[in-house]
């Protein structure tokens, strides 16, 4: 699998993480909300951006892990990162954040739905999420995607040093999607 440089959707344009995408990497890193519902640093540093750039080149190469950072077309200022991440069985976990300038605007919705097409198109047969019971953005944000809720894991994933509850969630390359839009221009 060879993620292209950019995925564009005429609004949002995703491209690789670079190094001049330090500082308002590590600020999102340490916004309140991200930090809420993410295994983030408490004081985030270059080291941590240092790993970040590291795993994302190590994850394309590797194949394991794609890294899109979110910027909106004509910008190029990085609003947030969706990223998708081989699990066992050849299923892609897809996990996205985004700082408080990328929120609200409808972009992470975009961005999901971009890179889950691209994995579709090259052969992917199965997309999961996993979003704590909590965090209702995580939750609307999956279904404006199209995925599909399947039930909770029990103590399943890692949030802040304790195991918690996760709802998983699925996308299946006919699964209809987008079903959840208000239809456009009538
Ligand atoms: C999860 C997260 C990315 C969702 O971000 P978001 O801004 O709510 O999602 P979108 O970019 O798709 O924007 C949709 C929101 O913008 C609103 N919006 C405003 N103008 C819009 C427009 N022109 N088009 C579409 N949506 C618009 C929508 O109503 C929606 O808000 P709502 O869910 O309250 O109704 C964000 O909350 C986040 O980064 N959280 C911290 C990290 C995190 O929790 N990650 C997930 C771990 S599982």
């Amino acid at each position: 699998m060879r993620p292209p440089a950019t995925l564009t959707d005429g609004v949002v344009v995703l491209r690789e993480l670079r190094e001049d995408d330090r500082a308002v990497v590590l600020s999102t890193m340490g916004d309140e909300l991200v930090h809420t519902w993410l295994n983030m640093p408490a004081e985030p540093r270059d080291a941590d951006f240092d790993s970040l750039i590291r795993a994302a080149r190590e994850g394309r190469v590797s194949g394991d892990r794609i890294d899109y950072t979110v910027t909106e077309a004509g910008s190029d200022v990085a609003l947030g990162a969706v990223i998708a991440s081989r699990r066992a069985r050849d299923n892609y976990e897809v996990a996205y954040l985004a700082g408080a300038a990328g929120r609200g605007r409808g972009y992470m919705t975009r961005a999901v739905r971009l890179l889950c097409e691209w994995l579709f198109q090259e052969g992917v047969g199965r997309l999961e999420l996993r979003t704590h019971p909590g965090n209702e953005p995580s939750q609307r944000l999956a279904e404006r995607a199209g995925f599909q809720r399947e039930g909770l894991e029990r103590k399943s994933i890692w949030l802040h040093g304790q195991r918690q509850d996760a709802i998983v969630w699925s996308l299946l390359p006919d699964d209809p999607r987008y079903a959840r839009e208000a239809p456009k221009g009538v």
